[in-house]
């Protein structure tokens, strides 16, 4: 399979809004690809269609080789993992108890738990109901659940909005690690760090369109600045990657003027704004 995500000039329309306008990407097996944009983009939606909670208004979609549209069978459903916003867990019942039902549905034997709920930072708080944990310790429950039956495909929405920056870190290894297994990511952040850290490609979405598509080295490098900035104590300089600008470095180093360093490389963030006139926030 070329690619196991397609999408053909997506379109959605909410009554008179228009969420999606002819967007058209591929993923390929194996690849954590980030979806990036600003509140109100369209990342949700885009989540949506691709694992059959809604049904878009024109264009062409696969998953898996299926269309999403007439694919909320069991065979589909047990192939992809969803963490989105309305993902609803159980809240009466306590975090072990909703993900057994989970395996129990997927035919997944319960030992999984065990390693879900390590990978997830929550063997401690198994038996708590899920009505009272922290909005990020959901968060985590919803991820476990979505993992727990290993899907060739991820989809998560703003998967560690929630979360601390330890819990954070601690997932985006989970993720890492589940990638060099085998599975398929589909990410959609506001947040770059993030991105950069993970993705292999990047979309950027704006108002319902894809303004870039491409790995985060190649956006840096078409959009880049390949400057270097030097601080001595006369204050800052910028400095071209030349030959001529190697040999000043070097006759500063030679002196010990140089007090630091810096590449002016743009981040995801700094390239989004350039592209489309607004931050990601
Ligand atoms: N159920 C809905 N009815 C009407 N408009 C909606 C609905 N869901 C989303 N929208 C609109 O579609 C656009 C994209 O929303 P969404 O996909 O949730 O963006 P994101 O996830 O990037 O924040 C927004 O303008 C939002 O207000
Ligand atoms: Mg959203």
């Amino acid at each position: 399979m070329q690619s196991i995500i397609e999408v053909e000039h997506l379109e959605k329309r909410y009554n008179k809004k228009q969420a999606l306008k002819q967007i058209s990407f591929q993923v390929r097996p194996g690849e954590i690809f980030g979806f990036l944009g600003p509140s109100g983009s369209g990342k949700t939606t885009t989540v949506k269609i691709l694992t059959s909670q809604l049904r878009h208004s024109s264009g062409h979609v696969q998953v898996l080789g299926d269309d999403p549209n007439r694919s909320r069978h069991a065979g589909f459903l047990s192939k992809i993992g969803v963490l989105t916003d309305n993902s609803g867990l159980y809240e009466r019942l306590s975090v072990h108890d909703n993900l057994i039902l989970f395996c129990r549905l997927y035919g997944v034997p319960d030992r999984r738990i065990d390693e879900v709920l390590e990978a997830m930072n929550l063997s401690d708080d198994r038996h708590t109901q899920v009505g009272k944990l922290s909005k990020g310790m959901k968060q985590r429950v919803t991820l476990g659940r979505a993992i727990l039956h290993e899907p060739a495909i991820l989809f998560l929405d703003e998967p560690t909005s929630a979360l601390d920056p330890v819990n954070g870190g601690r997932i985006r290894e989970t993720l890492r690690e589940m990638n060099r297994r085998g599975t398929t990511i589909f990410l959609t952040t506001h947040n770059m760090e993030e991105a950069e850290e993970l993705c292999d490609r990047v979309a950027f979405l704006n108002h319902g369109e894809i303004s870039a598509l491409d790995t985060p080295q190649a956006l840096r490098l078409q959009h880049g600045d390949r400057s270097i900035t030097v601080t001595t104590a006369h204050g800052k300089q910028v400095v071209q990657p030349n030959a001529e600008g190697a040999e000043y470095i070097r006759e500063l180093m030679r002196r010990g003027e140089l007090l630091a360093i810096h590449s002016n490389e743009p981040t995801l963030g700094d390239i989004f704004v350039t592209l489309t006139g607004r931050g990601l926030q």
